[in-house]
Protein backbone atom coordinates (compact mmCIF):
# COMPACT_ATOMS: atom_id res chain seq x y z
CA UNK A 1 0.00 0.00 0.00
CA UNK A 2 1.24 3.27 -0.67
CA UNK A 3 0.66 5.96 1.58
CA UNK A 4 0.25 9.85 1.24
CA UNK A 5 -0.29 11.84 4.46
CA UNK A 6 -1.62 15.44 3.60
CA UNK A 7 -0.73 16.94 7.41
CA UNK A 8 -2.30 20.52 7.83
CA UNK A 9 -1.60 21.70 11.58
CA UNK A 10 1.11 24.41 12.44
CA UNK A 11 2.49 22.70 15.95
CA UNK A 12 3.92 19.19 15.75
CA UNK A 13 3.81 18.77 19.66
CA UNK A 14 -0.12 19.20 19.33
CA UNK A 15 -2.61 16.96 19.63
CA UNK A 16 -3.08 16.27 15.63
CA UNK A 17 0.70 16.46 15.44
CA UNK A 18 0.84 13.72 17.84
CA UNK A 19 -2.03 11.58 16.27
CA UNK A 20 0.43 11.89 12.77
CA UNK A 21 3.18 10.59 14.46
CA UNK A 22 1.01 7.55 15.72
CA UNK A 23 -0.53 7.34 12.15
CA UNK A 24 2.33 6.63 10.72
CA UNK A 25 4.38 4.83 12.67
CA UNK A 26 1.46 2.04 12.59
CA UNK A 27 1.04 2.51 8.97
CA UNK A 28 5.02 1.52 8.29
CA UNK A 29 4.87 -1.15 11.08
CA UNK A 30 2.11 -2.94 8.99
CA UNK A 31 4.09 -2.81 6.01
CA UNK A 32 2.85 0.25 3.84
CA UNK A 33 5.10 2.61 1.86
CA UNK A 34 4.50 6.05 3.23
CA UNK A 35 5.19 9.38 2.05
CA UNK A 36 4.50 12.57 3.78
CA UNK A 37 2.94 16.40 3.20
CA UNK A 38 3.72 18.33 6.12
CA UNK A 39 2.67 21.57 4.70
CA UNK A 40 3.38 24.17 7.51
CA UNK A 41 6.35 22.28 7.41
CA UNK A 42 6.83 22.89 3.97
CA UNK A 43 5.97 26.19 4.34
CA UNK A 44 3.50 25.45 1.31
CA UNK A 45 1.81 28.79 -0.57
CA UNK A 46 -1.61 28.65 -0.10
CA UNK A 47 -3.11 31.14 -2.36
CA UNK A 48 -3.44 30.28 -5.99
CA UNK A 49 -1.51 33.46 -7.55
CA UNK A 50 -1.78 35.30 -11.29
CA UNK A 51 0.98 32.63 -12.36
CA UNK A 52 -0.48 29.61 -11.15
CA UNK A 53 -3.89 30.69 -12.60
CA UNK A 54 -2.29 31.17 -15.73
CA UNK A 55 -0.53 28.56 -16.12
CA UNK A 56 -3.23 25.75 -14.94
CA UNK A 57 -6.53 27.34 -16.51
CA UNK A 58 -5.25 27.89 -20.12
CA UNK A 59 -6.81 25.03 -22.02
CA UNK A 60 -4.20 25.27 -24.50
CA UNK A 61 -1.39 23.95 -22.14
CA UNK A 62 -3.61 21.08 -21.09
CA UNK A 63 -3.49 17.52 -22.34
CA UNK A 64 -6.43 16.05 -21.39
CA UNK A 65 -7.20 12.10 -22.31
CA UNK A 66 -9.76 9.84 -21.33
CA UNK A 67 -7.78 7.13 -20.93
CA UNK A 68 -4.86 8.16 -19.21
CA UNK A 69 -5.40 8.54 -15.17
CA UNK A 70 -3.30 11.81 -15.38
CA UNK A 71 -2.91 12.69 -18.47
CA UNK A 72 -1.63 16.31 -17.45
CA UNK A 73 0.97 18.24 -19.30
CA UNK A 74 2.77 19.43 -15.79
CA UNK A 75 5.64 21.08 -17.29
CA UNK A 76 4.42 24.50 -17.01
CA UNK A 77 3.54 24.52 -13.51
CA UNK A 78 5.07 24.73 -10.43
CA UNK A 79 8.10 22.84 -9.22
CA UNK A 80 6.18 22.57 -5.91
CA UNK A 81 2.83 21.82 -7.59
CA UNK A 82 4.53 18.89 -9.53
CA UNK A 83 5.94 17.47 -6.74
CA UNK A 84 2.41 17.05 -5.61
CA UNK A 85 1.11 15.54 -8.70
CA UNK A 86 4.29 13.22 -8.25
CA UNK A 87 3.22 12.27 -4.69
CA UNK A 88 -0.40 11.52 -6.19
CA UNK A 89 -0.12 9.20 -8.54
CA UNK A 90 1.79 7.40 -6.79
CA UNK A 91 -0.41 7.00 -3.92
CA UNK A 92 -3.39 4.38 -4.04
CA UNK A 93 -4.40 5.82 -0.49
CA UNK A 94 -4.17 9.60 0.81
CA UNK A 95 -4.88 10.47 4.18
CA UNK A 96 -6.20 13.93 4.78
CA UNK A 97 -5.28 15.45 8.81
CA UNK A 98 -6.32 18.65 10.23
CA UNK A 99 -8.59 19.96 12.78
CA UNK A 100 -11.73 21.84 12.09
CA UNK A 101 -11.10 25.32 12.03
CA UNK A 102 -14.38 27.38 11.24
CA UNK A 103 -16.06 24.43 9.98
CA UNK A 104 -13.37 23.67 7.53
CA UNK A 105 -10.21 22.92 7.03
CA UNK A 106 -7.35 25.52 7.42
CA UNK A 107 -6.44 27.50 4.82
CA UNK A 108 -3.24 26.24 3.74
CA UNK A 109 -5.11 22.73 2.91
CA UNK A 110 -7.32 24.24 0.87
CA UNK A 111 -4.64 26.48 -0.67
CA UNK A 112 -3.21 22.97 -1.44
CA UNK A 113 -6.41 21.65 -3.15
CA UNK A 114 -6.75 24.94 -4.92
CA UNK A 115 -3.16 24.68 -6.58
CA UNK A 116 -2.71 21.00 -6.69
CA UNK A 117 -6.33 19.66 -8.27
CA UNK A 118 -5.88 21.30 -11.49
CA UNK A 119 -8.11 20.80 -14.07
CA UNK A 120 -6.60 17.61 -16.20
CA UNK A 121 -5.34 16.40 -12.77
CA UNK A 122 -7.97 16.11 -10.79
CA UNK A 123 -10.75 17.21 -12.79
CA UNK A 124 -11.42 18.04 -16.31
CA UNK A 125 -11.82 14.61 -17.69
CA UNK A 126 -13.87 13.75 -20.58
CA UNK A 127 -15.01 10.09 -20.98
CA UNK A 128 -15.06 8.71 -24.23
CA UNK A 129 -18.72 9.00 -25.07
CA UNK A 130 -18.36 12.64 -24.05
CA UNK A 131 -19.34 13.06 -20.67
CA UNK A 132 -16.75 14.41 -17.97
CA UNK A 133 -15.91 11.87 -15.68
CA UNK A 134 -16.29 13.10 -11.84
CA UNK A 135 -18.39 12.19 -8.87
CA UNK A 136 -16.72 8.38 -8.80
CA UNK A 137 -14.69 8.72 -12.00
CA UNK A 138 -11.98 10.64 -13.63
CA UNK A 139 -8.15 11.58 -13.03
CA UNK A 140 -7.72 10.02 -9.87
CA UNK A 141 -10.61 7.28 -9.78
CA UNK A 142 -9.47 3.93 -8.12
CA UNK A 143 -7.93 5.48 -5.21
CA UNK A 144 -8.62 5.44 -1.59
CA UNK A 145 -8.97 8.92 0.39
CA UNK A 146 -9.77 9.20 4.23
CA UNK A 147 -10.10 12.46 6.87
CA UNK A 148 -8.92 12.35 9.98
CA UNK A 149 -10.01 15.46 11.71
CA UNK A 150 -9.72 16.73 15.29
CA UNK A 151 -12.65 18.81 16.73
CA UNK A 152 -13.07 20.98 19.51
CA UNK A 153 -16.92 20.24 19.54
CA UNK A 154 -18.03 17.16 21.84
CA UNK A 155 -19.03 13.82 19.88
CA UNK A 156 -22.90 14.91 20.28
CA UNK A 157 -22.98 18.30 18.99
CA UNK A 158 -21.68 17.15 15.70
CA UNK A 159 -24.28 14.53 15.23
CA UNK A 160 -26.81 14.56 12.92
CA UNK A 161 -29.29 17.04 15.40
CA UNK A 162 -26.37 18.68 17.40
CA UNK A 163 -26.18 22.20 16.78
CA UNK A 164 -22.53 22.28 14.92
CA UNK A 165 -24.68 20.30 12.23
CA UNK A 166 -23.82 16.46 11.22
CA UNK A 167 -19.99 15.88 10.49
CA UNK A 168 -20.95 14.32 7.18
CA UNK A 169 -22.61 17.68 6.35
CA UNK A 170 -20.00 19.76 7.38
CA UNK A 171 -17.18 17.38 5.35
CA UNK A 172 -18.91 17.20 2.09
CA UNK A 173 -17.78 20.53 0.14
CA UNK A 174 -14.02 18.06 1.16
CA UNK A 175 -15.74 14.71 0.92
CA UNK A 176 -18.31 14.76 -1.92
CA UNK A 177 -17.12 17.91 -3.96
CA UNK A 178 -13.48 17.11 -4.14
CA UNK A 179 -12.00 13.96 -3.29
CA UNK A 180 -15.44 12.15 -4.83
CA UNK A 181 -15.59 14.61 -7.78
CA UNK A 182 -12.18 14.02 -8.48
CA UNK A 183 -12.96 10.08 -8.63
CA UNK A 184 -11.21 9.24 -5.22
CA UNK A 185 -13.39 6.25 -3.23
CA UNK A 186 -13.79 8.15 0.36
CA UNK A 187 -13.43 6.49 3.54
CA UNK A 188 -16.10 7.75 6.39
CA UNK A 189 -13.86 10.39 7.96
CA UNK A 190 -12.42 9.39 11.50
CA UNK A 191 -12.94 12.42 13.52
CA UNK A 192 -11.85 12.87 17.13
CA UNK A 193 -14.54 15.32 18.92
CA UNK A 194 -13.78 16.77 22.27
CA UNK A 195 -9.90 17.48 21.24
CA UNK A 196 -9.49 20.76 23.18
CA UNK A 197 -9.25 18.32 26.62
CA UNK A 198 -8.18 15.30 26.01
CA UNK A 199 -6.67 12.60 29.18
CA UNK A 200 -3.94 10.77 28.53
CA UNK A 201 -6.54 7.78 28.59
CA UNK A 202 -8.97 9.89 26.12
CA UNK A 203 -5.51 10.10 23.74
CA UNK A 204 -4.89 6.60 23.67
CA UNK A 205 -7.86 6.09 23.25
CA UNK A 206 -8.19 8.30 19.83
CA UNK A 207 -4.62 6.64 19.13
CA UNK A 208 -6.17 3.33 19.12
CA UNK A 209 -9.02 4.15 16.79
CA UNK A 210 -6.72 5.51 14.85
CA UNK A 211 -4.14 2.17 14.32
CA UNK A 212 -7.94 0.61 13.83
CA UNK A 213 -8.56 2.56 10.79
CA UNK A 214 -5.27 2.36 9.28
CA UNK A 215 -4.97 -1.21 9.77
CA UNK A 216 -8.53 -1.68 8.17
CA UNK A 217 -7.28 1.24 5.03
CA UNK A 218 -8.07 -1.14 2.07
CA UNK A 219 -11.05 -3.59 2.96
CA UNK A 220 -13.50 -0.48 4.88
CA UNK A 221 -16.31 0.08 2.71
CA UNK A 222 -16.65 3.78 0.66
CA UNK A 223 -19.17 6.61 1.59
CA UNK A 224 -21.97 5.48 -0.78
CA UNK A 225 -22.02 7.95 -2.78
CA UNK A 226 -23.66 8.15 -5.71
CA UNK A 227 -22.28 8.23 -9.39
CA UNK A 228 -22.83 11.57 -11.72
CA UNK A 229 -22.49 9.24 -14.71
CA UNK A 230 -24.59 5.76 -12.73
CA UNK A 231 -27.85 6.37 -13.81
CA UNK A 232 -29.11 7.91 -10.89
CA UNK A 233 -28.70 11.83 -12.18
CA UNK A 234 -31.33 13.27 -15.18
CA UNK A 235 -29.48 15.47 -18.05
CA UNK A 236 -29.57 17.80 -15.96
CA UNK A 237 -27.47 16.05 -13.14
CA UNK A 238 -30.32 16.59 -10.99
CA UNK A 239 -30.96 13.66 -8.84
CA UNK A 240 -34.13 11.62 -10.26
CA UNK A 241 -37.87 11.70 -8.60
CA UNK A 242 -38.09 8.48 -7.89
CA UNK A 243 -34.98 8.07 -6.03
CA UNK A 244 -35.02 9.19 -2.27
CA UNK A 245 -38.71 10.78 -2.56
CA UNK A 246 -39.75 13.33 -0.73
CA UNK A 247 -36.02 14.46 0.21
CA UNK A 248 -33.78 17.30 -0.40
CA UNK A 249 -29.96 18.49 0.54
CA UNK A 250 -27.12 16.74 1.32
CA UNK A 251 -28.20 13.30 2.08
CA UNK A 252 -29.92 12.17 -1.19
CA UNK A 253 -26.66 12.00 -2.78
CA UNK A 254 -25.95 9.13 -0.78
CA UNK A 255 -27.28 5.89 -2.06
CA UNK A 256 -28.44 4.63 1.25
C1 LIG B 1 -9.23 29.12 14.28
C2 LIG B 1 -9.93 27.99 14.97
C3 LIG B 1 -11.20 27.65 14.59
C4 LIG B 1 -11.85 26.55 15.17
N1 LIG B 1 -13.10 26.20 14.73
C5 LIG B 1 -13.69 25.09 15.24
C6 LIG B 1 -14.97 24.67 14.73
O1 LIG B 1 -15.55 25.26 13.83
N2 LIG B 1 -15.53 23.56 15.28
C7 LIG B 1 -14.91 22.85 16.28
O2 LIG B 1 -15.46 21.84 16.73
N3 LIG B 1 -13.69 23.23 16.76
C8 LIG B 1 -13.07 24.33 16.27
N4 LIG B 1 -11.84 24.71 16.73
C9 LIG B 1 -11.17 23.86 17.72
C10 LIG B 1 -10.14 22.95 17.05
O3 LIG B 1 -10.79 22.04 16.18
C11 LIG B 1 -9.35 22.20 18.10
O4 LIG B 1 -8.68 23.17 18.89
C12 LIG B 1 -8.33 21.26 17.52
O5 LIG B 1 -8.94 20.27 16.72
C13 LIG B 1 -7.58 20.57 18.64
O6 LIG B 1 -6.51 19.82 18.11
P1 LIG B 1 -5.01 20.39 18.22
O7 LIG B 1 -4.70 20.49 19.70
O8 LIG B 1 -4.17 19.37 17.53
O9 LIG B 1 -4.96 21.73 17.55
C14 LIG B 1 -11.20 25.80 16.18
C15 LIG B 1 -9.90 26.19 16.59
C16 LIG B 1 -9.28 27.27 16.01
C17 LIG B 1 -7.89 27.64 16.44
Amino acid sequence: MNVLWIFAHPEPRSLGGSLRDEGLSALRAQGADVRESDLYAMKWKAVVDADDFGRAASPDRLVVGATSKCAFETGELGEDIRAEHEKLAWADTVIIQFPLWWYGMPAILKGWFDRVFVKGFAYGVQRPDGRTARYGEGALAGKRAMVVLTAGAPEATIGPRGVNGDIGDLLFPLQHGTLWYAGMSVLPPLTICGADRVSPGQFEAAAAALRERLRTLAIQDPIPFRHQNGGDYDDDLVLRAELAPGRDGIGVHLDT
